[in-house]
Order: C-alpha cells, then structure tokens, then sequence
C-alpha cells in the first residue's frame, strides 16, 4: 500500500510517501480502506521525537490515529460491523495517513458527514467527551473553554451545547465569528480575561474544559473557584499539581457512536480548516505544528 512514513523522529521533512507493508486486523480489529486521515498534534509530537521517552514509536512509523473508510477486513471476534461500511475511527498512536489503516475503535459514519469531516471525529470527539464527563451534568451550566478554536476545542463546543450548557470559548481574534457559528460566546485568551468573564456571565463560571495548555490553568481554577470543576486534556503536568481533573481520549467505540449519533442530529460537524492530499502530508504538519488551527486539519488519502 502507499503510506506516508517517517524512518527518523525529527521535522515534518522527514515525511516521505513510499510503499509499506499491509496491515491486517487483530482480534477486535478491522481495517479499512482509508479515505481520508485527521491530523492532530500527537501526531508531529510524536513524530519530533519530544515524546519517545514516553510514547515511543516502531520506526518506520506512518502517522496519524484518526480515520474514515470502508471496512475491507474484519478481525476476530467482530460485530456489528461488515465488509463495505463507512466508518471512522482510531487505530494505535500512528498507522492512519495511508490507504490501509486497522482501528481499534470505530463508529459507523453518518451520512451528514464528508470523508473530510468523519476523518476529524474520532480523536477530537472523544477526547472532548473524556474532558466534559469530569466535570458532571452539563444541562444548566456555564462551561469556559480554553482553546476553543482548536479541534478538541470546537467539537467539546457542540458536544457540550447539545447537552445544554451554556458555553463560553476562548480564541484569538480572528476565530470569533467561528466560535459563534458554533455556539459559543466568543472571548480572547490571556491577561484579563476574569474581568472579560465576569461581563459575559455575570453570574460566574460553573465549569472549565482546558485544551490549550498554555500555562494558564492556575487562572482557570480561579476563575472556577474549585480544581474539581476544572478538567484539563492538555496540561497534565500542573493538573496534577494544582488538582484538577485530567482527561485523556480513550478508543471508545460506545463514544464514537455517540459522536455520530450527533452528527446524524446536525448537532455536531467537525469543522474542517483545509484538507491536504497525501503527497503533502508534511504541509499538513507544518500547518497543524504552528498551532492555531481552527478546527481540524485533513489528509485526503
Ligand atoms: N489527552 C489526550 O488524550 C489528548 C487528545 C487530543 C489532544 N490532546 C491535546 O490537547 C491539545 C489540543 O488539541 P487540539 O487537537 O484541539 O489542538 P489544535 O487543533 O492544534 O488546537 C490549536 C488551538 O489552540 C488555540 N490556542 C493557541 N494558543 C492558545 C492560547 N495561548 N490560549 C488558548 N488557546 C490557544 C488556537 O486558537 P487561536 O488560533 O485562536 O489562538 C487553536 O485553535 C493539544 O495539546 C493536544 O496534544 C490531548
């Protein structure tokens, strides 16, 4: 198969699309024949190298953990699912960015969605719903989101304004008039925003879901006024220190159906900023590397 691969950690010119071996499902296991690959920062974390104490890679490695194709193989023990459906989902730590991918966690795929928009469900769904679950019922409550533009950032907006929060996003300038599109009160990140905050929900902050781990999540516990109410999915070293809840995405197929149910509702889109063909596989990481993507970032395979 064509796979986009790296045989060194390093920057994303260390991306090359060449032939690769099959994979084939384990137990538990499909693969599908890949239409398009979601990019998320653990995939050039990963990849430079930054994480392989703790997360180390098989190298040759092909990135990317999140996927939409049809289901071409099935391994044992499998159901609910057969040959020819349209699923997304996420595999390992890499494997996606090629024409074959195995999942581990899967969900089939709403029609309401585009190759484009499945592709950037799985890890940004779950990973919003790990960090929302921490911080209890939603229904009735003012959620802040910290890094609201991003990808986990945008679809905790919908995923959280169909279980009836009220949500306030924090977001550069240039990404408010997204926010709203979404649902949410737009305001800007950094110094003041307490004060920003206290003008747009007059009665306070209930809840706190971080994405952006920018260091601000000493101000965050004080704006919610208690680290329980505070879930980080990014900042995990000073949510241990300071207390509040740490989330990390789980290959939850109940979570992915939920997530699709969503978009089957019109309730939650993934918000595609630019898709990228294979053979750019490494503009796409460069792209997502800088750090301001607005919603999610595609590779077409
Ligand atoms: N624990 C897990 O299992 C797990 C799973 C998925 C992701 N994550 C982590 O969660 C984080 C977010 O992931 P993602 O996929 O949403 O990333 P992303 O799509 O790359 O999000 C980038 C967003 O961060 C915003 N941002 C940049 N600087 C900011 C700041 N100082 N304050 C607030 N927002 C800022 C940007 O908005 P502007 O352009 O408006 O500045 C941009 O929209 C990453 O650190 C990722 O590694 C963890």
């Amino acid at each position: 198969m064509r796979a986009v691969r790296y045989h060194e950690y390093g920057g994303a010119e260390t991306l090359v699309v060449e032939q690769a071996p099959d994979p084939h499902p384990g137990p538990g296991e499909i693969r599908v024949r890949v239409a398009a690959a979601g990019v998320n920062p653990i995939d050039w974390k990963a990849r430079s190298g930054a994480l392989r104490e703790l997360l180390p890679v098989e190298l040759p490695a092909i990135p990317g953990r999140d996927a939409v194709g049809v289901v071409d193989e099935i391994g044992a023990g499998v159901q609910g699912v057969d040959i020819g459906d349209r699923v997304f989902g996420l595999g390992g730590l890499t494997g996606a960015t090629a024409e074959l991918a195995v999942l581990s966690a899967w969900a089939h795929a709403p029609a309401t969605w585009t190759d484009e928009e499945a592709a950037g469900a799985g890890l940004a769904s779950v990973t919003a719903m790990g960090g929302l679950k921490a911080l209890g019922p939603l229904r009735g409550r003012t959620l802040l989101i910290e890094g609201a533009a991003g990808g986990v950032g945008s679809a905790a907006i919908e995923i959280a304004a169909a279980q009836g929060a009220t949500v306030i996003g924090t977001a550069g300038e240039r990404n408010h008039a997204f926010l709203t599109a979404l649902g949410a009160l737009p305001t800007t990140y950094g110094p003041g925003l307490a004060e920003r905050l206290a003008a747009l929900a007059p009665n306070g902050v209930d809840i706190v879901l971080d994405t952006a781990a920018s260091g601000s999540l000493a101000d965050l516990i004080e704006i919610a006024g208690d680290p329980a109410r505070v879930a980080t999915v990014a900042d995990h070293a000073n949510a241990q220190r300071l207390g509040a809840h740490l989330a990390n995405a789980e290959n939850d197929s109940t979570l992915l159906a939920a997530a699709g149910e969503l978009g089957r509702q019109g309730r939650y889109t993934p918000r595609i900023e630019r898709t990228y063909p294979l053979a750019q596989t490494a503009q796409a990481h460069a792209h997502a590397e800088r750090g301001h993507t607005r919603g999610k970032i595609v590779v077409r395979i």
